[in-house]
């Protein structure tokens, strides 16, 4: 259990570690790849090594100097039948970008998650990977973890995805890689594009269209070195952390800017915060910068459509924040956090109001009132790290401590959190 109490403002510059979304897809890609790749930059959180563990168990040599890796790559078919089942632990990345790949491999493998993992939609990925002529099975119809994968030939598919997951793009990509012929994805929305930015790294050409992309199977991946920028998603939390602080002034430096991922700065800059960002580099397609945040007056926006998909890890913090703006905040068209780490509008609410926010879970999103000074109580991140870290900073401006249970469920994503936070309080 950790206790947290109110800070006095937080200041200085912080570089937070690599972002997710790209670690796994480097590891990913590495491992399919033919020679060596070197990852830089990458997150040694829980959820990445797990990625890194089961291409481990399937030959691919992988050294790992702290956040660097060394991937010794084994190309598309040239990696071994596990002995063992693999296992996933709480990442829904790595189960359904890796459900791509083992669909598309000559041997049999079965893989299974934690509880949470357990509980949340695998057949999202399963309905087109069957289209594609792949041999899954699993719990309820292979609807639910642990699945288990058969060799069998796939062929490329027109799939229009029924839900806006970069997730589900990326796993039909990855199908696609191993299938006859060519196969196309088409969204509803955009999503994070690191699949599409990285691949093309390793040799790979796509096609891109508006809100549909083609990969023609059979292509070779070719080793590349990858240098990841840091996460925005934990960025969020100190950007949302320094605008509801008084006395705070606080940059992150070298971050992912990705068009597809900067929502939590739009959202803050829409509710009128002092933020403002600079692009100082290109990593490959990915824009890296420098965003910096004063303590700001917020007021309450309405946020819907397009921009849910940009910012959707970061509505547990985005929540935090609206409850110290002035007037509403409405969030809609947001019901995929229902199928996250935890059911997020449930989780949410339940803590913050428990803090003394007024919040009200909808269908697809929650209303909240904003202006509630928040108090101290016991919370829990009730395993899910982006809940745990929301309460963290929560705490920082509640009357009164407030005790997180589950703490450690922080390790998924950020394994320094607490330090780096500490690093920007100022001390007394
Ligand atoms: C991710 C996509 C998103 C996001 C997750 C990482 C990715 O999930 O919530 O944390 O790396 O592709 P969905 O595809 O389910 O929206």
């Amino acid at each position: 259990m950790n206790r947290i109490s109110r800070t006095e403002g937080l200041h200085g510059s912080l570089r937070v570690p690599g972002d997710k979304s790209i670690s796994h897809r480097s590891v990913i890609f590495a491992s399919l790849a033919e020679g060596v790749s070197k990852i830089s930059g990458f997150l040694d959180g829980e959820d990445c090594l797990r990625t890194v563990e089961v291409f481990r168990n399937m030959g691919v040599q992988i050294d790992r100097t702290g956040t660097t890796l060394t991937i010794h790559g084994k190309g598309l078919k040239g990696l071994k039948e596990p002995e063992v089942p693999l296992y996933f632990g709480n990442s829904g990345t790595t189960a359904r970008l890796m459900s791509g790949v083992l669909a598309g491999l000559p041997f049999f493998t079965t893989t299974y998650g934690d509880e949470s993992l357990s509980r949340r939609p695998m057949d999202r990925v399963v309905a087109p990977l069957r289209e594609m002529g792949a041999s899954i099975y699993g719990r309820e119809g292979a609807k639910k973890l642990p699945i288990s994968f058969d060799q069998s030939p796939l062929r490329g598919i027109t799939y229009e995805l029924p839900v806006k997951s970069a997730q589900v793009k990326s796993a039909v990509l990855l199908g696609g890689l191993f299938a006859e012929g060519k196969t196309t994805v088409i969204e509803q929305g955009r999503t994070r594009n690191h699949t599409e930015t990285l691949l093309p790294q390793f040799g790979v050409e796509l096609t891109e269209e508006d809100l549909k992309v083609s990969i023609d199977g059979g292509q070779v991946l070719t080793a590349a070195d990858v240098d990841v920028p840091g996460d925005i998603s934990s960025a969020a939390f100190f950007l949302v952390a320094a605008a509801i602080t008084r006395n705070s002034d606080v940059t992150i430096e070298h971050v992912g800017l990705n068009e597809t991922r900067n929502g939590i700065v739009q959202a803050l800059d829409q509710m009128g915060a002092d933020i403002s960002y600079t692009i100082t580099d290109y990593i490959g397609e990915e824009p890296v910068g420098d965003v910096k945040v004063r303590s700001s007056t917020l007021e309450g926006q309405t946020f819907e459509g397009d921009i849910i998909s940009n910012v959707i890890d970061e509505i547990p913090i985005l929540a935090l924040a609206a409850t110290q703006a002035k007037g509403r905040t409405i969030i809609k068209d947001a019901k995929e956090l229902k199928v996250k780490e935890t059911d997020r509008i449930q989780a949410v609410c339940d803590n913050l109001n428990a803090l003394g926010a007024s919040i009200t879970p909808t269908e697809d999103g929650m209303i909240i009132d904003g202006g509630t000074p928040l108090h101290g109580a016991e919370v829990s991140s009730a395993g899910d790290h982006r809940i745990g870290m929301m309460e963290a900073i929560a705490s920082l401006i509640t009357e009164g401590d407030v005790s997180i249970q589950q703490p450690e469920a922080i390790n998924i994503s950020y394994p320094s959190f607490f330090s780096d936070l500490d690093q920007l309080l100022v001390k007394k």
